[in-house]
């Protein structure tokens, strides 16, 4: 559309509406013309500036999936509305709350999806989650049907991107399952682009979230879909074998390479939080919140958190971890040396400081260290540790610790 805009110019305008052309007809043309101009620039402009201030940074939330797959109700929903408003998560940044897979009825003659006996009202459910404070997500699918075997959007794009809206709808994850069957191996950003544009078409705000497991290097082509968010992985857990920390590690170490590729308006998804979840005990809590802060990853819960301990809590509420994720540049963090299990990502953050992450995934405690200089610094620097909560001093070249099995020390420095 923008191109179409710079492309009228003056000069073609007059080649167009010239020679031949009666005044009073060429005058009609111009208001005519005037007005698609007119009408481009807006349009272009609205499209434009819809998605830089969408997800400036990287969206944070709860999501239904890992907490009730798909036996979840309307009451889990609003229960999970209520522990967020109340429990120090929404005033740490959760905002999102995403109703994932199975939520889908049928769809009548004309067309409309409706939401299944779970869910007796989604106008109503998102009217309770905006009451609170918190804004509405929803799922589906480019396939004729959901992962969970429910009715996905094919072929009703429009239509379901216009009932979102009605339901006053603020993020879509929309998840491939099906789609293959629908589609060519090289149609897959064409079937998210007809989302995108149906809602376009809505004029509502709505943050778009890629769901096609990393298969297509959706990081490339993603933005110019309007994409918000793309997942870069698989599942971070199959809840079936609960090697949760394996599987999580084997996630995180897999996104170096993609720092590239993630800033405001656009971020690389490794999927959601585990915390809370069976499998992972508090070092390897830490571990995910701090990894996926370094990634400047989207921060999902996607937990029973009415179930949460106090500890889990403190972890998923830590709000110096979370201003790491939260911080306005946007870079995602890389890393910077592995040594048999040591691993060191660093994220470089506003006003010159640098979180850097010292991890460990080995069976006991090890030695870890940063050197300064690989990092740009050449004066001794300010040590910060953001799990401890702590000032450790000034350090000179570098700073060593020993870093808990399956743990993280998380510093920032200046
Ligand atoms: C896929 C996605 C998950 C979840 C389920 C729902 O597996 O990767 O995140 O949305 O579908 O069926």
């Amino acid at each position: 559309m923008r191109s179409i805009a710079r492309e009228v110019n003056e000069d073609n305008v007059m080649s167009i509406f010239g020679v031949g052309i009666r005044p009073s007809i060429r005058l009609t043309w111009i208001s005519v013309l005037a007005v698609i101009i007119f009408t481009t620039i807006v349009q272009a402009g609205n499209a434009h500036a819809q998605r830089p201030e969408l997800a400036a940074t990287p969206p944070m939330g709860w999501n239904t999936w890992y907490a009730f797959g798909c036996h979840v109700t309307e009451t889990d929903v609003k229960n999970a509305v209520d522990a967020l408003a109340s429990n120090g998560m929404k005033a740490s940044g959760y905002e999102y709350v995403n109703l994932d897979d199975c939520w889908q009825g049928k769809r009548d003659k004309e067309g409309h999806i409706h939401s299944n006996d779970r869910f007796p009202d989604m106008k109503a459910l998102g009217k309770y989650i905006h009451s609170r404070g918190l804004k509405f997500g929803i799922y589906s699918s480019p396939g004729p049907e959901t992962c969970g075997g429910f009715t996905g959007s094919y072929g009703y794009e429009k239509e379901d991107a216009e009932t979102y809206a009605g339901w006053g709808v603020d993020f879509l994850k929309y998840d491939w399952c099906s789609a293959g069957k629908v589609y060519k191996p090289n149609q897959v950003d064409l079937a998210y682009e007809k989302m995108h544009q149906a809602i376009l078409e809505t004029g509502r705000p709505i943050v778009y979230s890629l769901c096609e497991y990393g298969m297509d290097a959706p990081w490339l082509w993603g933005p110019k879909i309007g994409a918000n968010l793309w997942r870069t992985t698989d599942d971070v857990s199959n809840r079936i074998d609960f090697q949760e920390y394996a599987r999580m590690m084997f996630v995180a170490f897999g996104q170096d390479g993609l720092q590239g590729y993630a800033g405001p308006g656009h971020w690389n998804d490794p999927d959601f939080l585990q915390i809370g979840n069976r499998g992972l005990d508090l070092d390897e809590d830490k571990t995910q919140m701090s990894m996926w802060s370094l990634l400047a990853a989207p921060l999902f819960s996607s937990t029973d958190i009415t179930k949460l301990t106090e500890a889990q809590l403190a972890i998923l509420t830590n709000r110096e971890v979370i201003a790491v994720d939260q911080d306005p540049k946007g870079i995602q963090g890389r890393r910077i040396s592995q040594i048999g299990p040591v691993q060191v990502w660093v994220k470089p953050i506003s006003r010159g400081r640098t979180a850097v992450g010292l991890f460990n995934s080995g069976e006991s405690p090890l030695p870890a260290s940063v050197n300064f200089h690989e990092i740009g610094y050449s004066h001794p620097v300010h040590v910060r540790d953001l799990w401890a909560k702590k000032d450790l001093g000034v350090f000179k070249n570098g700073y060593s610790t020993t870093v808990p099995k399956h743990g993280v020390v998380l510093i920032e420095i200046q």
